[in-house]
């Protein structure tokens, strides 16, 4: 078809494209998974400018109005100290915590919800595990938009759900998993008269894949690993886009092998990688400490195999208690607080570089993709503490404590 407003919506399945509309989720031949596809016009006049998601506009959806919070330009802090402790080099740690709302998801909202203004929606919705509530709450402010969070009960952060509050989405609590929530919500989408702003949706991957670009642009180069923690499986599947847009459109040689780290409680796609597998087994019951990917069903684990699978990576499963370790490893050795979740990508990477997986010398950036103050529930253990009266000598009180 033809590209008519600089952009179609192409089946990853089918093929088939389609001309964008606010009801289009999925492949209306085939059900399978839509991708934002460009003309190739667009890869040979490329132009960066200015900052954050939007710099890279000229490989985004054309939008009228942008609805932004200066999401992206997140830091990508080169870990010395962690790297030494695992035999890496070149260890870099992309700091997504630093969004406005704490996570990631900003850098696929700010594109989603400009989207949403254009296909004239007035009520915007998404099940999730709680960031994706948190961001797509505060741009759904800034825009004006109605907003809509399904959660499963008991299972969201205490600090995600209070930004969804806060930000005046209503809350459906959902008493179920992030999968049934999900299966509410798209069951139900066209009565509750909503656009849906899960990363289904196609646009919060074109947001999404701008941690590729700026990777690309701050190292001056591609790494030769990236590491993303993996619960829905859009974000890994969002940068191996990213990187393969690069290419294409001239500005890199080479790719990077993309890593996906799930929890043991939650790794469809890790066990499906890891047999060999075209397609994965849903865990009916997942568990983990990492709420934020605890997820049994991942709705995009099509892309997310292929991107492993096309850039020769690999995928690698963590406990609780090696992602909570990686957290403390994080926050202690480099001073980048993450939630559980967050610190997956670097649980992952301690879990490999134990394995021998890595020589030591290669580039190695690891995905922390949200900020550690979303979810105070978490023990961290163990600390120092004093308790001091007034008048009373810390130094003596520190002496007795060692
Ligand atoms: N890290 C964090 C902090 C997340 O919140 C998520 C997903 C992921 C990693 C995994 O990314 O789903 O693209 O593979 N959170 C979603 C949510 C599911 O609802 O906030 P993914």
């Amino acid at each position: 078809m033809e590209y008519r407003d600089g952009e179609a919506l192409e089946c990853i399945d089918c093929g088939a494209t389609h001309e964008p509309g606010g009801n289009m989720l999925v492949c209306v031949k085939c059900g399978g998974l839509l991708e934002v596809a460009y003309p190739r016009s667009v890869f040979r006049s490329v132009s960066f400018n200015g900052r954050g998601v939007w710099r890279y506009r000229s490989l985004l959806p054309k939008v009228e109005r942008i609805v932004t919070l200066s999401e992206g330009d997140t830091p990508l802090v080169k870990a010395e100290r962690l790297g030494k402790y695992l035999g890496l080099k070149n260890l870099y740690v992309k700091f997504e915590g630093a969004n406005p709302t704490g996570s990631f998801k900003d850098r696929g909202m700010t594109v989603a919800v400009s989207i949403a203004l254009k296909f004239n929606a007035k009520s915007v919705a998404c099940a999730s595990t709680g960031n994706t509530s948190a961001s797509m709450s505060a741009y759904a402010a800034r825009a004006g938009l109605r907003s809509l969070v399904f959660l499963p009960d008991g299972y969201v952060a205490p600090g995600k759900l209070l930004q969804a509050v806060a930000h005046g989405a209503t809350i459906v609590r959902v008493r179920g998993n992030f999968d049934d929530a999900l299966k509410t919500l798209l069951m139900h989408r066209e009565e509750l008269g909503v656009y849906v702003l899960n990363s289904v949706n196609p646009y919060r991957i074109e947001g999404q894949k701008t941690i590729a670009f700026e990777i690309w642009e701050s190292l001056k180069s591609v790494p030769d690993f990236t590491v993303y923690p993996v619960g829905n499986a859009a974000n890994i599947s969002s940068g191996w886009k990213g990187f393969k847009e690069l290419v294409e459109a001239g500005l890199a040689e080479s790719k990077p092998r993309m890593i996906g780290v799930q929890a043991e409680g939650a790794a469809p796609i890790v066990k499906a990688c890891l047999q060999n597998r075209e397609t994965i087994e849903p865990v009916e019951k997942p568990e983990t400490v990492a709420t934020a990917i605890r997820i049994g069903k991942p709705l995009s684990w099509k892309k997310a195999l292929r991107a492993i699978r096309d850039s020769r990576g690999t995928a690698v499963a963590v406990s609780d208690r090696e992602i909570l370790k990686a957290q403390v490893d994080l926050a202690r050795m480099e001073g980048l607080f993450a939630e559980p979740a967050g610190a997956a990508s670097v649980a992952g990477l301690e879990k490999l570089s134990k394995e021998g997986f890595f020589k030591g010398d290669e580039t190695v950036v690891a995905v922390v993709t949200g900020h550690g103050l979303k979810d105070p529930s978490i023990n961290i253990e163990p600390y120092a503490e004093l308790v001091i009266h007034p008048g009373e000598n810390p130094a003596e009180a520190l002496r007795k404590l060692s």
